[in-house]
């Protein structure tokens, strides 16, 4: 890992006791506003595989899961990850949960039917990177 990234790691790190703790309280409704907006995204009734990239706390990744799809989270942070776990379990989601940088995701071709992530994108040193292993 370069100097850069360990040092955007060490912040994400820290940042994951904080992160969204203001919205803790109306999880439930940010979920079912995820969910309607996801639906009009996907445009289909069929179960998709999905992978979001910078989970977080894994609050997109548990809205689409529990709208019946397969859904991986990826993150950098190991604390983000643990932040996600708790928070799927608290909402009984079923989400696969793994370490990776999104500027190295070994993304297999026909692996995913749907790669997302918000607010990702502006913390990557070369988002470019992110976004052609992805295309
Ligand atoms: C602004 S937060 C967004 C979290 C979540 N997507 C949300 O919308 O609340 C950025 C997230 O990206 C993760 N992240 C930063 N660099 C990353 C990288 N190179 N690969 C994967 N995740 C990364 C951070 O750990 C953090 O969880």
């Amino acid at each position: 890992m370069t100097e850069n990234k360990d040092k955007i790691l060490e912040y994400w790190d820290f940042r994951s006791s904080d992160y969204h703790t203001e919205y803790a309280h109306c999880m439930d409704e940010e979920i079912d506003l995820w969910k309607s907006i996801l639906s009009e995204i996907l445009l289909t009734d069929k179960k998709v595989r999905a992978v979001e990239v910078g989970t977080g706390h894994g609050i997109l990744a548990i809205s689409l899961a529990a709208m019946g799809h397969d859904v991986t989270g990826v993150d950098l942070s190991e604390c983000m990850l643990e932040k996600a776990a708790a928070n799927a379990r608290e909402k009984e989601a079923n989400i696969l949960l793994v370490q990776g940088d999104a500027e190295e995701i070994p993304l297999k071709d026909g692996e995913y039917d749907f790669v997302f992530s918000k607010y990702l994108l502006w913390t990557l040193p070369q988002p470019d990177k992110f976004l052609l292993l992805t295309y």
